[in-house]
């Protein structure tokens, strides 16, 4: 039971505390949290949007839905139910919800809870055993229940998304001011708290679907292990409308996912330059069949090594969130 505001506020940044944990693109944390009035407000922080592979804030917003979800997560967790306000204020654009406590509940999502801490991307290839059907129809009714369809790249379509992540990566590769943003973000002050560090990364490997290189010279630090991607899903999150409210909803979807798949004993990984680079989007575009636009793509398997992959820095809690 809360006995006092001192007891709401403590839950509220315990709530912004664990969704410090939320992945994000090239692991900006593009966000901020405030206790203000009762409420826990989130605000994307554009000083860490990425200018030449994230023109538009698609992936920042993307990045902050999945800490809204995360910071949802941990107040039902701790049995109170959020009520969430998401852009309140049309003047405001970068106020993208207001979180308050409507009231106390059996706690619930324990499971997504302990998914928070115990999920990072991984990036090494996957073992040959399947993904259960039933893990992805989980995911895909959770997606849906926010507004967001997740297609399923299915043996038709796997030859075009293999060649449309392949495209992307030559178009990054051959792009000067892409390349000076990644670099950038792949090196990083020690107490930086932040970016892509070489002991996440890991060196190309023969494998269904290239990923984003991140060290083009090499660095990669991260042993590919003994996968080839066999089992792995890969599954796009594609929304019918294209604006900020439908980004913030597929950062919700791509968590709720994220988490789901974790707490199944499932690894995880995003790859959005598919999604960044117009090209390749469009490509996406059609192989949605003109439906909707692609918003995330994520491969989801079962890890080939039974060693946990690497935990990825954050930056001080005082950065992050005003109390
Ligand atoms: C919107 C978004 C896009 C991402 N795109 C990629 C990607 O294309 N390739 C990749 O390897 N990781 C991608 N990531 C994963 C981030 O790099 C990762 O979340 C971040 O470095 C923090 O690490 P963690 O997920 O292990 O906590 C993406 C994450 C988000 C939220």
């Amino acid at each position: 039971m809360l006995n006092n505001d001192s007891d709401h506020e403590k839950l509220l940044r315990g709530a912004a505390e664990a969704a410090m944990r939320a992945p994000s693109i090239f692991n900006t944390q593009p966000w901020r949290w405030t206790v203000r009035g009762g409420a826990l407000e989130l605000r994307a922080d554009r000083s860490r949007q990425l200018a030449v592979t994230d023109p538009d804030g698609r992936m920042l917003t993307i990045s902050c839905g999945i800490a809204l979800h995360h910071a949802l997560v941990t107040l039902t967790a701790d049995g109170h139910r959020p009520v969430v306000d998401r852009m309140p204020d049309p003047g405001d654009p970068d106020l993208l919800a207001r979180i308050a406590l409507g009231g106390e509940i059996t706690p619930a999502d324990v499971r997504l809870r302990d998914a928070i801490d115990k999920r990072h991307t991984d990036r090494r290839p996957f073992s040959d055993v399947a993904v259960p059907d039933a893990v992805v129809d989980r995911l895909r009714g959770s997606a849906e229940e926010r507004g967001v369809y997740v297609a399923e790249l299915g043996p038709r379509s796997m030859v075009r998304f293999q060649v449309t992540a392949a495209r992307a990566g030559e178009l990054d590769e051959s792009d000067p001011a892409f390349q000076a943003e990644l670099a950038e973000w792949t090196h990083r002050p020690a107490d930086a708290g932040d970016g892509i560090a070489p002991s996440t990364a890991v060196p190309a490997t023969p494998r269904t679907v290239p990923l984003r290189s991140f060290y083009p010279d090499g660095g990669e630090r991260l042993l590919p292990g003994p996968g080839h991607d066999g089992g792995a899903r890969y599954l796009v999150f594609w929304t019918t409308g294209d604006d900020p409210a439908d980004w913030l909803a597929a950062g919700e979807a791509t968590s709720a996912a994220m988490l789901e798949a974790t707490a199944s004993g499932l690894a995880v990984s995003p790859m959005t330059d598919v999604v960044e680079v117009p090209a390749s989007r469009a490509l996406l575009y059609r192989l949605l069949d003109h439906l909707g636009e692609a918003q995330m793509a994520l491969r989801v398997g079962v890890p080939a090594t039974p060693d946990d992959a690497p935990v990825s820095a954050r930056r001080a809690l005082s950065d992050v969130v005003d109390f």
